[in-house]
């Protein structure tokens, strides 16, 4: 198999651009069965996913098969063209191997095991579950082999959804073997890289170690929990890449996907190598406020992008989704395919809407499907048809295109997301303050996404690294070129304070980042309340307060002051600083980059790096991205700003409407156009 390069830009393996749904046969008596295949024709689907629940249905005991259902209704499907991706069933083992076995239960960090009734109740860790794990994918996969009407598969479901942190005896034990591995079996290397010298912690073998237990009785050691959580990323990798093995060689031509994401995978890494697309999961209404909403998917959807490039959306929430302590809004009339729009402008390059219709029973018989409880074709199914209808040209147009951006955020990388939680001081995550400035960039209308900066950074003007405490030296070339060629690198406070180890670094901060800033940090404190002891930056004369955090800046050689504290103990003293590298600058700020901050500091920025919006004269609040395979142009214009608007818009075909535009365009509330020039 060829290894996959991971980058934003990188397109997707996917043929046909797949619309449809998730579909669950086991639900419905056969009455209803039969009507759903000319249904789901006629609402334009041309894919389903199936079977991700459904293990106890396929083996009904320990090595004795059923697939009669799926045959029947993966051919019925078939019959009327529409394709299914099928899912390996571990996400919900059924009730005869959790009684036989119960040891394959995960425990949480206070010990206690899971019950058997709802789902991902088993840990992917352990022999005896992936032995499980093979004997039906296996089954699964010769079983399906030559069925025509089976296009690819998604291994389990949502890893990590539920349960991230297991602490099993299975855990134990691939712990220890994680970490020999890593440390090749030497264990003064493991002591070395945790600093077991403090409260004496020293391990004598690796059969001593065990999984850390936050709070249990304080906290644990900070490379413990670091490594904890590298393996956790490690155990499921692992378990994924065995399913996908057998799927591999039963058929080749089957595309394999999963749908994330979730906490401790590393998605950057072997775990998305291994597949040929990554599938992301968009439920849009867990963000309760409208504005907000658009603002998260938008967000959301290029932080994904930045993992492995553009990929599928096995699940879209089409109604309201209701569970325990929660009931979603109910999208509004031409919200639900909006938001689909959003998701293809943002990188993905197939979308099923989750899911068909909704169950009537079991702990989701609240989450609303296309269709309603009693089977009866309303507004949702209406929606969707005329999106299938759309798709029908614009899903050829995008499959071969990436979204074009010239400013990039680093947002998500394991280490340093994982070091961060292992000490996060009450000061936001690196997703979340990429999230402010990528907002800042967003609302201005720039073409803004999330870059990884091991990544391709060769179209960006400017390149924001938050405030990243692990920072790995091996991205400093890609940095230092970007830079030489002309690039604007801003790096934030707190950056490359640790080490890989998740160690404080020995180095003057900013640790590594010093040769490429030229500064030093002098002074570091956590600005706690704020509010009683304010703080501003003063950026030529626009004074703004600053939150979270303050260094005092100590400027080397030939760097420059860029902006300087005011007030408390601080005033004049240096709080941002610029130089001059190459052909491009380096500018770091000594606080957290929020929208104040961002407010003040890109009123001095934008001349440095020449960005330009999109578009011209775009109203505040609309989505407009381009998909382009370097020649053909796609633009989108999404209205999601609750209004009427008028746009300036380049020339072109609109697909959706199927119209040719010239100047300018009306899109009603939720209007959507896509326009090929
Ligand atoms: C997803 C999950 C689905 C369903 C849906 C609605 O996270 O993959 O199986 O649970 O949420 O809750
Ligand atoms: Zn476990």
């Amino acid at each position: 198999m060829a290894e996959r390069v991971l980058s934003h830009k990188r397109l997707s393996s996917i043929k046909q651009f797949l619309y449809g749904s998730p579909y669950y046969p086991e639900h419905w008596d056969a009455d209803v069965r039969s009507q759903d295949a000319q249904r789901m024709k006629a609402a334009g689907w041309n894919c389903v996913r199936m079977a991700e629940f459904a293990w106890d249905r396929m083996e009904v005991e320990e090595g004795r098969f059923d697939f009669s259902l799926f045959d029947e209704t993966i051919q019925s499907l078939g019959k009327v063209g529409i394709k299914t991706i099928l899912c390996t069933p571990t996400a919900t083992p059924p009730v005869w191997l959790t009684r036989a076995h119960p040891e394959i239960l995960r425990v949480d960090e206070r010990g206690v095991r899971m019950a058997h009734g709802s789902r991902q109740h088993a840990c992917t860790t352990g022999p005896l579950y992936g032995e499980n794990s093979r004997r039906i994918t296996s089954a699964m996969a010769e079983h399906f082999a030559g069925n025509p009407d089976v296009i690819g598969w998604q291994t389990d479901n949502e890893f990590n959804c539920q349960f991230s942190e297991c602490h099993c005896e299975s855990c134990q034990d691939g712990f220890r073997e994680f970490l020999a591995e890593k440390y090749n079996g030497d264990l003064d290397a493991l002591n070395q890289a945790w600093g077991t010298a403090f409260w004496s912690q020293t391990y004598r073998s690796f059969e001593e170690i065990e999984t850390p237990r936050p709070n249990l009785p304080t906290h644990p050691n900070p490379g413990q929990k670091l490594d904890y959580a590298r393996f956790l990323s490690w155990a499921v990798t692992r378990f994924q890449a065995e399913q996908i093995a057998i799927l591999r060689q039963a058929n080749p031509d089957w595309f394999i996907t999963h749908n994330g994401i979730f906490r401790h995978i590393d998605y950057r890494g072997q775990f998305s190598r291994d597949l040929d697309v990554l599938g992301y999961d968009v439920y849009p209404f867990f963000t309760h406020d409208p504005a907000e909403r658009v603002l998260n998917q938008c967000f959301n959807l290029d932080y994904v992008r930045s993992l492995s490039g553009n990929f599928i959306i096995p699940e879209q929430q089409s109604g309201p989704g209701g569970q325990g302590p929660y009931f979603h809004d109910n999208p509004e009339p031409g919200e639900m395919r909006r938001m689909v729009y959003t998701s293809i402008s943002r990188g993905a390059d197939s979308v099923l809407f989750f899911r068909w219709r909704t169950a009537r029973f079991g702990a989701e018989e609240y989450w609303c499907g296309v269709l309603d409880h009693d089977n009866v074709p309303r507004r949702r199914l209406h929606e969707a048809a005329q999106l299938g209808v759309e798709l029908g040209r614009v899903g050829p147009e995008i499959l071969g295109t990436y979204v074009q951006i010239t400013a990039g955020i680093a947002a998500g990388d394991f280490d340093a997301n994982e070091a961060h939680d292992t000490l996060p001081f009450d000061l936001p995550a690196p997703r979340l303050t990429a999230q402010s400035v990528w907002r800042a960039l967003f609302r201005r209308g720039y073409p803004v996404g999330c870059v990884h900066p091991a990544d391709d950074l060769s179209d960006l003007k400017v390149y924001f690294l938050p405030h990243w405490e692990v920072v790995d030296p091996a991205w400093l070339p890609n940095l230092q070129t970007f830079v030489d060629r002309g690039g604007l690198l801003v790096i934030g406070a707190r950056s490359a304070t640790r080490g890989l180890e998740n160690a404080v670094t020995a180095e003057t901060l900013p640790g590594v980042l010093r040769g490429l800033t030229g500064m030093t940090v002098e002074e570091y404190g956590h600005q706690n309340h704020p509010e009683s002891r304010p703080l501003a930056i003063d950026f030529a004369g626009n004074r703004v307060q600053s939150e979270y955090w303050y260094e005092v800046l100590q400027p080397e050689g030939d760097t420059g002051v860029l902006a300087r504290w005011q007030g408390r103990y601080l005033s004049g003293q240096p709080a941002a600083t610029l130089r001059h590298v190459g052909r491009g600058v380096v500018v770091y700020v000594g606080t957290y980059l929020t929208s104040q901050v961002m407010a003040g500091l890109w009123p001095l920025l934008q001349p440095l790096c020449g960005l330009q919006p999109l578009l011209p004269h775009i109203p505040l609040g609309m989505e407009v991205t381009l998909r382009t395979d370097g020649k053909k142009k796609l633009w989108f214009l999404i209205n999601s700003t609750g209004q009427v608007i008028s746009v300036p818009v380049p020339s072109g075909t609109d697909l959706v409407n199927q119209r040719s535009i010239s100047g300018s365009l009306i899109l009603p509330n939720n209007g959507v156009a896509v326009i090929k020039n």
